[in-house]
């Protein structure tokens, strides 16, 4: 029923440096499979076949990727190596692609806005393509999209995180209804350990109804002094309703160091096909 996704792909990736100076860091491969497509997967798996990303200066490669290869195509059509490219091929067979830049960056809530034009008036998803998510069962995104069946309204997903990382993330409270679902009275952008209503922290995953827009065109600059989605979504589930949902399976920081190696052992012993 949600058909898009969109995927906020214009930062910098300053934590990667020199590795993101000329290529895009949702580029940078878990494995053998660059960040990104772990996301577009996910969101294809849940019906959301189209993929709509919202770029900015230097992100070509990301373009790229999502088209046909014609030189490679040619090459390796026929031969041994063909089952190297059997994971894009099924994701170009299934998703359409489509893409804006975002001149100034502004926060994630601007770039939410940016993308506007791709989704139009209807529910989507949004993928942080740092975050990534894994599970034996349906992924993350396609839980979620069950949820919006069941609650229609937007959903966030959300982790437990020590205390002392509340600062790093948006942060909510809100009464349990039943097994790890929320409806979510607060939201706070990156507060302090002092001040987070808990250690509930929302991870890179949403679904969100299309008022949200509205809503992000009124929210003035927050946390570093940018447009948050937080401070929106807080605002919607003010006026409206807006839920969160401690999601099954496990969730690698690739925005880090630390979480993105972790992934990357993690992948290659359980999911990389060593034939
Ligand atoms: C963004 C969101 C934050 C969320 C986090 C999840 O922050 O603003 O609310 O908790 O993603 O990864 P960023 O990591 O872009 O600073």
């Amino acid at each position: 029923m949600i058909k898009k996704c969109l995927f906020p792909v214009a930062g910098y990736g300053t934590r990667f440096l020199p590795a993101t100076k000329s290529m895009p860091k949702e580029m940078l491969p878990i494995v053998n499979k660059p960040l990104v497509q772990y996301g577009v997967e996910e969101a294809i798996a849940a019906g959301m076949t189209t993929c709509a990303m919202v770029t900015g200066r230097g992100k070509r490669a990301i373009a790229d990727h999502f088209d046909i290869s014609f030189e490679l195509e040619h090459q390796i059509s026929g031969t041994g190596k063909e089952v190297y490219l059997e994971s894009i091929r099924e994701v170009l067979d299934r998703g359409v692609f489509t893409m804006v830049r975002q001149r100034e960056m502004k926060g994630l809530g601007h770039a939410i806005l940016t993308g506007e034009v791709l989704i139009g008036h209807e529910p989507f998803g949004v993928v942080l393509s740092d975050d990534l998510c894994l599970n034996e069962g349906p992924g993350v995104l396609s839980q979620m999209a069950e949820l919006y069946r069941q609650f229609r309204c937007s959903i966030v997903a959300i982790q437990e995180v020590p205390m002392e990382d509340v600062h790093k993330y948006g942060v909510i409270a809100g009464e349990s209804l039943k097994d790890g679902i929320y409806r979510v009275d607060e939201m706070v952008e990156k507060p302090d350990a002092s001040v987070a209503p808990s250690n509930l922290a929302i991870i890179g995953r949403y679904i969100l109804t299309p008022d949200i827009f509205d809503i992000l065109r009124e929210t003035p600059p927050g946390a570093n002094g940018e447009v948050q989605l937080t401070d929106a979504l807080q605002t919607q589930a003010r006026q409206g309703c807006v839920m969160a949902y401690r999601f099954k399976g496990r969730r690698f920081d690739c925005g880090s160091v630390p979480g993105f190696v972790e992934a990357t052992n993690f992948v290659y012993e359980n999911h990389y096909s060593r034939s």
